[in-house]
């Protein structure tokens, strides 16, 4: 280790080790995804007290629950006997959370209920689940294992106003697709971070969405964005880039090209729109909370995209539909129609990076210098090189 943060340019793609070592991916996980807030839910998911689902990252397992008295807590899902997975579902709903080898019980606040046969002096109260952080955001439901987490206040509190509109607490998943990738996590999300792929390799997506960076978009679209934004009942077009390390967050609403209402295939409106919006406005939102946790919001459904790394050159890319809260699919919006563009892109998104990682594995990779668009990237690489030091 030491030896590779050494052979970093600044400006330029990371050396080989990083997506090949597993010395590297242990220190990933343990000092970056374990210590930055990763979205694993929406509310919609656990409605009534006795819901859970689990989320899976690395060797990482977090248990989100609701408890007898409705709040929402989060833990390690490792049992403080010997360690065993206690949940072994991913999602539904339980009394009890019962460990499956010695039967270990615990509440559904992580508390240790009943250990049995256990020596004199045995304290249950100290060997609950390990808690977790667990902070929700207009439904969407994020978790930190560290013991201090990213101070996320600041930001959420200026990305609330611009956010309340589209009614993200009142949404349902629709559906989640996995695209499984030969390829190390670090190179999934930057690719996801850069658009400066999306001319060669995503030819659907660009007949509707613009490539460029939504920085340099002509100022007459961007007014006509906010005049039909106002119209729907949307704050006026803005941007909130909040730049503090893992705690990052950006908003910003970007007119799709004419014709196109949404992101859909047609440009045609695909589902009901959202919270108090009266109607579409031609307009997605490129909204991130976190580095790790990325949104897209278009005026009738929201798709969510993690990066989920679960081995040192394997990831699963994750694509969450998520529509308004009551709408049917076949009766309010058609499911091929509304996961089309997404879809067909992350299959894109998915050979690239393959290739990506297969090219990266080469002895004759020699990292070569990032483009202006690929800005996201060197704010990813401060802010991962900041925490991993391999
Ligand atoms: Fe869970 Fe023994 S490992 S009860
Ligand atoms: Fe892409």
């Amino acid at each position: 280790m030491g030896s590779l943060t050494a052979q970093v340019r600044e400006g330029h793609a990371l050396p080989r080790g990083f997506y090949t070592e597993h010395d590297v991916y242990n220190a990933d996980i343990r000092d970056y995804w374990n210590a930055s807030w990763i979205w694993v839910g929406h509310i919609s998911q656990l409605p009534e007290p006795g819901d859970f689902i689990t989320f899976d990252y690395g060797p990482e397992s977090v248990i989100i629950a609701r408890d007898r008295d409705g709040n929402l807590s989060a833990f390690q899902n490792v049992c403080r006997h010997r360690g065993s997975r206690v949940c072994i579902e991913s999602a539904g709903n339980a009394r009890v959370f019962s460990c499956p080898y010695h039967a270990w019980t615990y509440e559904l606040t992580g508390k240790l209920r009943r250990a049995r046969e256990m020596p004199e002096g045995f304290d249950p109260a100290a060997h609950g689940l390990l808690p977790v952080h667990l902070r929700e955001f207009h439904g969407m439901i994020f978790v930190c294992a560290a013991n201090t987490p990213p101070d996320l206040d600041a930001g959420l509190a200026k990305l609330d106003p611009l956010v309340a509109p589209f009614g993200l607490a009142d949404l349902t998943i629709a559906h989640t697709a996995r695209y499984p990738v030969p390829a190390n996590w670090k190179l999934a999300l930057e690719n996801y971070m850069e658009c400066y792929h999306c001319a060669p390799a995503h030819l659907d997506f660009a007949r509707s969405h613009s490539i460029k960076d939504p920085h340099d978009l002509n100022a007459d679209l961007i007014a006509d964005l906010a005049a039909r934004s106002r119209a729907i009942g949307l704050p006026v077009e803005e941007v909130v880039q909040y730049c503090a390390g893992s705690a990052s967050l950006f908003f910003k609403r970007y007119p799709l090209f004419e014709g196109y209402q949404t992101g859909s295939r047609t440009g045609a409106p695909l589902a009901p729109p959202l919270g108090t919006l009266t109607g579409h406005d031609g307009g997605a939102t490129d909204m991130q909370i976190g580095l790790l946790n990325n949104f897209l919001i278009y005026a009738d459904h929201v798709v969510g995209y993690r990066f989920v790394p679960t081995g040192v050159q394997e990831t699963r890319i994750e694509v969450v539909w998520m529509v308004r809260a009551g709408a049917e699919a076949g009766r309010d919006y058609d499911m091929g129609d509304l996961t089309w563009l997404w879809h067909v892109t992350s299959m894109d998104d998915e050979r690239i990076i393959r290739h990506n990682q297969e090219g990266v594995n080469s002895h004759h990779f020699h990292p070569g210098p990032l483009s202006e668009m690929e800005w996201g990237i060197r704010a990813f690489y401060d802010d991962y090189l900041g925490r991993v030091s391999p």
